[in-house]
């Protein structure tokens, strides 16, 4: 079974793509699950022959979304072989060595990790925007073919395939723990007067993180910090503090992760 966290599309996208090269299913967590991860009612037998983790690299971490429901998923999970495979804009520096631990901390067998570069979806810091049409083709039309990589190092057990990109320590130790302190709370969101009142941020949160107020978004603070509310926004009125006025969207693969109603 493949369990997949996605914000924007990406990593359901590549998690869909796995299945098929591997006749595995994808068990995508939904938002009860998300945040109540004490309470997933998955049964051992539904697991199949591994448990393959699908999430996007966060601050060179893996997200804490993630991290809790390794943590705390009541199924047990021993008698399976466990990979992870998570989707970067640019790299993962040693996220995979933080998840190994929290596999090992809950007594599994962590057996392979593999990274799958996919268009930049993080916006919020200066300096950070989403990459430009050319570099999101260039990457989409990579991706099919690494994740075929991806697949057959999983058959033939390959342990890795990884991006960890320059300074990998460092990103991961020091910067990803000063980003999660710094820049990953919501109380910065806010929607603009380009605002229509649509709903599609609060339609689409894969934490339920939003409520319409008067016809107008109102976040609260379970948020997964995935940036969908943000990027499906058809009239850019989501802004965080002041970072967003001028980054760009990104909506390649939000199909893959909201539903049309
Ligand atoms: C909060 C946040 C932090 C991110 N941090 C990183 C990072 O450390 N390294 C990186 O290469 N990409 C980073 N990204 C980009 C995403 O990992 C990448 O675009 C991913 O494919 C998004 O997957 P999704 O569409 O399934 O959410 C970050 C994105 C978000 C929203
Ligand atoms: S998606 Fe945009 S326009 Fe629609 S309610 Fe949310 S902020 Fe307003
Ligand atoms: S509020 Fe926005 S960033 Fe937070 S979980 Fe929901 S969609 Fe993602």
């Amino acid at each position: 079974m493949i369990i997949c966290f996605s914000g924007t599309g990406n990593t359901r996208y590549v998690a869909a793509l796995l299945a098929k090269e591997l006749g595995e299913k994808v068990h995508e967590l939904s938002a009860q699950e998300l945040r109540h991860p004490e309470h997933i009612a998955l049964k051992p037998k539904e697991l199949g022959e591994r448990v393959i983790w699908a999430f996007p690299t966060y601050g060179w971490l893996v997200p804490p979304v993630i991290e809790r429901v390794i943590q705390f998923i009541p199924t047990s999970m021993q008698a399976v072989p466990h990979y992870m495979v998570t989707t970067c804009g640019d790299d993962m520096g040693i996220l995979n060595r933080k998840w190994a631990e929290l596999i090992g901390g809950r007594g599994w067998v962590a057996r392979g990790a593999y990274a799958v570069q996919m268009p930049n979806t993080y916006v919020f810091m200066p300096g950070f925007d989403v990459d430009s049409p050319e570099v999101v083709q260039r990457k989409l039309d990579a991706a099919p073919a690494r994740v075929a990589e991806v697949a057959e190092a999983i058959r033939r057990d390959v342990k890795e395939l990884l991006i960890p990109g320059s300074f990998a320590r460092v990103k991961s130790d020091v910067f990803g723990s000063a980003f999660r302190k710094f820049y990953m709370s919501p109380k910065p969101f806010h929607y603009t007067d380009a605002c229509v009142g649509c709903g599609m941020c609060a339609g689409s949160c894969p934490m339920e993180n939003i409520v319409m107020l008067g016809g107008h978004p109102q976040w609260s603070v379970n948020c997964a910090f995935c940036l969908r509310c943000y990027h499906v926004c058809p009239h850019h009125a989501v802004a965080y503090g002041k970072q967003t006025a001028k980054k760009g969207r990104y909506t390649s693969m939000l199909k893959m992760v909201v539903k049309k109603k």
